[in-house]
C-alpha cells in the first residue's frame, strides 16, 4: 500500500527520472532513497513511467534485494566468503546494536560483492570495512585490512578462503 506522502514524493521525482531502459537500477536507486523501499506500487509506478513491462522491473527488484530495505537498514553479507569469516558473529553483534539503536533493521544478504573484505557490512549506502582506493597499489584495501584477519586482501584470498573453510567443509559432510 501506498501513502499519500510517497504519492506526492514521487509525483514530484517522476519526471526528474530518465526513461532510457538502461537507466532503471540508477532509478529504482532513486526512488528508494528519495520516496522509500521500493514496494509493488511504486515499482509499478516506475515502470509505467519508464515504459516498461512491470514484471520486469519486479524482477530486478527481487533480484537486488537491497531496494526492498530501507535506506538507514544495515546489511550484513552472509554469503559464503563472509560466512567463512565470521558473517554470523557480525549479524549477531549487528542486530544487538540495532536493537539498542531503537530498532534500526538489520538484514543478512546474499554477496554484496566485496568479498575481499570479508566479513562486510553496508550501513546506509556505506560499506564497512571501508573501501580505499589507491593508485598503483594493488587491490582496494579497507583502512583495517592490514591488521585484520588477511595478509592480502584480494579475490584470489577470498577464494582461499572459500575452499578452505572450515565451516563449509563441515557443512558439506553432513
Ligand atoms: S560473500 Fe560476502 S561479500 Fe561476497
Amino acid at each position: 500500500m501506498i501513502s499519500a506522502i510517497d504519492i506526492l514524493r514521487l509525483t514530484e521525482l517522476l519526471p526528474e527520472l530518465p526513461k532510457e531502459r538502461t537507466r532503471l537500477l540508477d532509478n529504482l536507486g532513486r526512488v528508494r532513497r528519495e520516496v522509500g523501499p521500493l514496494t509493488p506500487e511504486l515499482s509499478d509506478a516506475l515502470a509505467d513511467h519508464m515504459n516498461i513491462r512491470r514484471g520486469e522491473v519486479h524482477e530486478v527488484i527481487s533480484f537486488y534485494s537491497f531496494l526492498q530495505a530501507p535506506v538507514e537498514a544495515v546489511r550484513v553479507c552472509i554469503g559464503p566468503v563472509c560466512d567463512c569469516l565470521g558473517a554470523k558473529e557480525l549479524l549477531a553483534q549487528e542486530t544487538e546494536r540495532g536493537r539498542v539503536a531503537n530498532g534500526v533493521p538489520v538484514l543478512g544478504v546474499e554477496c554484496l560483492g566485496h568479498c575481499d573484505l570479508a566479513p562486510v557490512l553496508t550501513r546506509g549506502d556505506r560499506i564497512e570495512p571501508e573501501v580505499v582506493h589507491r593508485a598503483n597499489e594493488g587491490p582496494p584495501r579497507t583502512s583495517a585490512s592490514a591488521t585484520r584477519r588477511w595478509p592480502t586482501t584480494s579475490a584470489a584470498a577470498a577464494w582461499r578462503c572459500f575452499v578452505h573453510c572450515p565451516r563449509r567443509r563441515r557443512s558439506s559432510r553432513s
